[in-house]
């Protein structure tokens, strides 16, 4: 189903429309990736401006992603990256522009929010597992209270995506009888549990000791594979050539270069791009 959503006084985009419910299929299975260029827009933002007092976090953002693409969002410490993809799931408000997700308008007041909240996932640097729920009941949460799922349904979606993530058998241990890898595959299979139509990750990997780092990011790629449409900050650049469609580069709260992962590393265009890369590529 389509329709047709107005983006600025002369000009209309066409989005398709959410598809909404509990009798939504559960889809664990690798679907064919590479679906980018076709794809339909699901995350629109024009202008779009955040201020801390007099300070522009964002500073007028113009993005827009397919449905199936896959972006790594990079960029300096505080150059406004999380803010960014929070703004997508409404966890950050925004005060100027325009944002739309997955065909409904998220307004400056918030308006929209438990709509798009319902169908994005979001992963954060730090797991966020609730502590005193195993990993089974941390993934059977959000679908049986959101979704309304019954307890069955919520049990038999958890068990197929911890084990699409290889944390089945720990299902039954808490948060704190896991390590932090264990914790993000847990967190990434939570996510799922929700069939977001796109998945937000902050940093995935950044709180994680380097062996775990890998167990972490192949789950990701995994996802990446899915056709699931993806935004990653990340600085794990091994990660953004082998499945970004698209690496976007911020600094001081604006998009200063955005190009394909080959074309960004090899021959990155602006002096703050370089210096960047520079700084984490040794
Ligand atoms: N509540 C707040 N009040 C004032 N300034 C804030 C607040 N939250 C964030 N900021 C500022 O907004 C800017 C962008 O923050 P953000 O967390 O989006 O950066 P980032 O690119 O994700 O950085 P990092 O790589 O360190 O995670 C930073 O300069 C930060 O200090
Ligand atoms: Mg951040």
């Amino acid at each position: 189903m389509m329709r047709t959503l107005p983006i600025d006084n002369n000009q209309n985009i066409q989005v398709e429309a959410r598809s909404m419910g509990a009798e939504q299929q559960v889809e664990v299975g690798i679907a064919p990736a590479g679906k980018a260029a076709t794809g339909q827009p699901v995350v629109i933002m024009r202008d779009l401006k955040k201020w801390y007092a007099d300070f522009a976090v964002l500073d007028g953002i113009d993005l827009e992603v397919r449905k199936g693409e896959r972006i790594v969002v990079c960029g300096p410490s505080g150059s406004g990256k999380s803010t960014l993809i929070r703004c997508i799931n409404g966890l950050e408000e925004y005060q100027a522009g325009k944002l739309i997700v997955n065909g409904t308008e998220i307004g400056t007041d918030g308006s929209g929010v438990d709509i798009v909240r319902k169908e994005t996932g979001m992963v954060f640097q730090g797991f966020h597992l609730f502590p005193h729920l195993t990993a089974m009941e941390n993934c059977m949460l959000a679908p049986m209270r959101v979704l309304k799922k019954n307890k069955a349904q919520a049990r038999e979606q958890a068990q197929a995506f911890l084990e699409r993530v290889g944390m089945a058998a720990k299902a039954n241990h808490y948060p704190s009888q896991l390590s932090g890898g264990q914790q993000q595959r847990v967190a990434i299979a939570r996510a799922l549990c929700m069939n977001p139509q796109i998945m937000l990750l902050d940093e995935p990997t950044s709180a994680l000791d380097p062996e775990m780092v890998k167990e972490v990011l192949d789950v990701v790629l995994g996802l990446a594979e899915s056709g699931i449409t993806l935004l990653c900050v990340t600085h794990e650049m091994g990660f953004a050539r082998q499945a970004a469609d698209r690496v976007i580069f911020m600094d001081r709260g604006q998009i200063v270069e955005q190009a394909s992962p080959d074309e960004f590393f090899k021959a990155p265009k602006s002096e703050r791009a370089k210096q960047f890369l520079s700084q984490i590529l040794h």
